[in-house]
Parts: C-alpha cells; structure tokens; sequence
C-alpha cells in the first residue's frame, strides 16, 4: 500500500514520482496547420514517445495519461472511431519497444465498452509488460473519476456490507482504479484550459497542478523538464505551516 496524503505525510522527492498528464491541444494543433484533427492526434502518439522516454531519464516511476475520458464520447463519430484505431495501431506497434525499456502498460477505465479486439489487446499488452519494473505507464482510457469512485463504492458495498455506514478512505482506496501506484506528485494539462475534466478526482487531492499552453503535440523533454523545475519550487505542505516544515515548530 502507498501512502495516503491526508492519512499519513507523503515523502516528499526532488523529482516526482508519479507525474499524471492531461493530454490536450491536439486538435487546435491541427487546426493551427490546416489538417484534419487526426493529424494532431496523431503527432500526439509520438509526443507520447518521447515523454516516456524523457521520463525514464529522469528517474519518474509512474507516468499517467489521460487519452480518452468517459465524456469523449461526445465527440463526432468519425473522430471516436479514428482514436479508437489510433489506440489499436499504437499497442500492436509500442508493445515490443515498451517491453524492451523496462515499461510496464497498465489501462484504466471502464473497458466494457472497448470493442472485444482492443480489450483483447489491452489485456495482451498488460500481460506482456506485467514484469516491467522501470517505469509504469498507465494509459486512462474510457476513464472518468467519478466513475472510478463509484465503481470502488460498488465493490465495497458488495464485499464489506456489514461495514456500510463506517467505510473508511483505507477501505475505497484499494478499490480504486490506479491502487497499484501511489498519489500523483505533479500533475499536468497541456493546451492552456486549467480544468480537471473528470480526471483522477479522487488521487489529486494533494498533487501540485502546472498548467502550460503549449498544445500537446508540441510538448516535448524540455517542456518535461520546465514542468518539474516548477514542481521543485513549490513547497507541499499538506495542511501543515511553512515554519513547521523548516522544523521552526514542530507538527501533531
Ligand atoms: C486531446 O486533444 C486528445 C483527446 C481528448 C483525445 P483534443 O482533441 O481535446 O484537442 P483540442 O482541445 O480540441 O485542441
Ligand atoms: C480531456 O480533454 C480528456 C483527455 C485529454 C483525454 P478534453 O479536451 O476532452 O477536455 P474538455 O472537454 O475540454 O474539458
Ligand atoms: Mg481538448
């Protein structure tokens, strides 16, 4: 189990340990370029590349990416069905190469609703990395946060029903999608909105937000490395006062 931010005080790194990033600007990329906006996610793939790459380099041990959200089905049915094969071609064409870097793939979200070919993927994809230790790269696809926390709700109320009226956080945290990694240390969105867009609701209680314009596509290793220098000059409290955390007080 990994720390809880309001249960216990989180260590607290030079580099962070698990970044979570809102993939967005893709299509104002494109559109900046007078192409289809396919194009944008597609130069998004290979962003996508070079920040795990980035990543490992700098010492990162989880990397989060939110490549689809449960309200992106919204979108018209042509752009749907375009991210859907783009997510296909990327885990029949990454997975040998993750595999060789040391990654680990994990997918969260609701897949249910994944044609049976990308779940089988999916499940494929996971279990060829499953022994990877170098970095795990989570993929949130068909993910919303508040599915996440019913979904955790549903399984406790199925599993601890004699405790319904006293689950506790330590009861829905296993529960949870991402239970396997500890709480984002920075969390970032690209393309300029600084909005959460159902996000990890639950896991970015206490992360650090950097918000940056660059468009996703044009995020690169140094945008990387600009976005943790940001993250090192903040100072993570977690309710405490700055004088206790230079020892000038002591805490409870
Ligand atoms: C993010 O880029 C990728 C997905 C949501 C799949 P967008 O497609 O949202 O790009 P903009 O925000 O329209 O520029
Ligand atoms: C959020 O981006 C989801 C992903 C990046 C996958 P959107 O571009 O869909 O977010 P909203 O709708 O503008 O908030
Ligand atoms: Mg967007």
């Amino acid at each position: 189990m990994f720390t809880s931010a309001t249960r216990e005080l989180p260590e607290v790194r030079p580099v962070p340990r698990h970044v979570a990033i809102i993939m967005d600007g893709n299509g104002r990329w494109a559109k900046k370029r007078f192409l289809p906006r396919v194009a944008g996610h597609v130069k998004g793939v290979e962003t996508v590349r070079e920040v795990v790459r980035a990543c490992i380099e700098q010492g990162i041990e989880y990397l989060t990416l939110f490549a689809f959200s449960s309200e992106n089905w919204r979108r018209p049915a042509e752009e749907v069905s375009r991210l859907m094969q783009l997510f296909v071609s990327a885990l029949e064409n990454e997975v040998k190469k993750l595999k060789r870097n040391g990654v680990r793939l994990k997918v969260i979200g609701d897949l249910t609703r994944f044609s049976p070919e990308l779940q089988t993927l999916i499940r494929a994809a996971e279990a060829a990395t499953a022994d990877n230790t170098r970095l795990v790269l989570t993929i949130a696809a068909n993910y919303g946060g508040r599915w996440d926390i019913v979904h955790a709700m549903n399984q406790l109320a199925a599993q601890k029903p004699e405790a319904a009226g006293q689950w506790t956080e330590a009861d829905l945290e296993p529960r949870l999608a991402m239970s396997y990694a500890p709480e984002p240390d920075l969390f970032i969105r690209t393309g300029g909105e600084e909005r959460i867009s159902n996000f990890l609701l639950w896991q970015l209680a206490y992360s650090e937000f950097y918000f940056t314009e660059t468009l996703w596509p044009a995020f690169d290793a140094d945008a990387l490395k600009e976005a943790i220098a940001s993250y090192q000059r903040r100072e993570r409290r977690f309710g405490r006062t700055s004088e206790q955390l230079d020892g000038k007080e002591t805490s409870q």
